[in-house]
């Protein structure tokens, strides 16, 4: 069994990430054998980061060790990214840089919205997860803010997006289990 982690990167009130990530979660499911796959969504808002290096409260520590935790149980990521400022949530880059034993030799695919789909603020994790030892997959999901939302906040995806999850799917799945077999090496 493959233990995909659908990582929510945006904690901002009132975000547009939190439909797009159910819409993953539950298109995931729709197209994979369960048998073989499972999908849990993770979400940053969940947890209670201080900003790396500043003095943690006791909560705060308490935090930092359940998000290393969750992060390290999955086989494999969908990373779920706004764009702001055509790069990756200040708050998703923070909680990335607590990670990095917890992503070795694992893949990532991503899943973006924005007005370009958030192709920069894919490419700019692209970047990241090399240096955290992640293998991201060449297929995105790009969800435009102006034809996959109403009034840029009502999410109402293009029936396509389902087929481009498909294809991430197969890659991520793929990759997974091939490096699952090197970590048990
Ligand atoms: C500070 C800020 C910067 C943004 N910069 C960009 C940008 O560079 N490119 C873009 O396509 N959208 C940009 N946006 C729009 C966001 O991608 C959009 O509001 C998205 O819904 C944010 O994700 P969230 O709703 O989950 O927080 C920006 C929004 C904010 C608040």
């Amino acid at each position: 069994m493959l233990k995909i982690g659908v990582v929510l990167g945006s904690v901002r009130e009132g975000r547009n990430g939190l439909a797009v990530a159910n819409w993953t979660v539950t298109k995931a499911k729709e197209l994979s054998d369960p048998k073989l796959v499972e999908y849990e969504l993770v979400d940053l808002a969940d947890y209670d980061l201080p900003f790396l290096g500043t003095k943690a409260s006791e909560e705060q520590v308490n935090s930092i060790q359940s998000w290393s935790e969750k992060i390290a149980s999955f086989d494999g990521y969908i990373f779920i990214t706004a764009e702001y400022n055509h790069g990756i949530a200040g708050a998703f880059k923070n909680a990335l840089d607590f990670l990095k034993p917890e992503f070795k030799d694992k893949a990532v695919a991503f899943v973006g919205y924005g007005g370009l789909g958030a192709a920069r603020s894919i490419e700019n994790l692209r970047v990241i997860v090399a240096e955290l030892g992640l293998a991201s997959t060449q297929r995105n999901v790009n969800m435009s803010l102006m034809t996959d939302f109403e009034n840029m906040t009502v999410f109402n995806p293009a029936p396509f997006h389902e087929g481009e999850l498909q294809e991430l799917l197969s890659q991520l799945t793929s990759w997974s289990k091939a490096l699952k077999g090197i970590r048990e090496v």
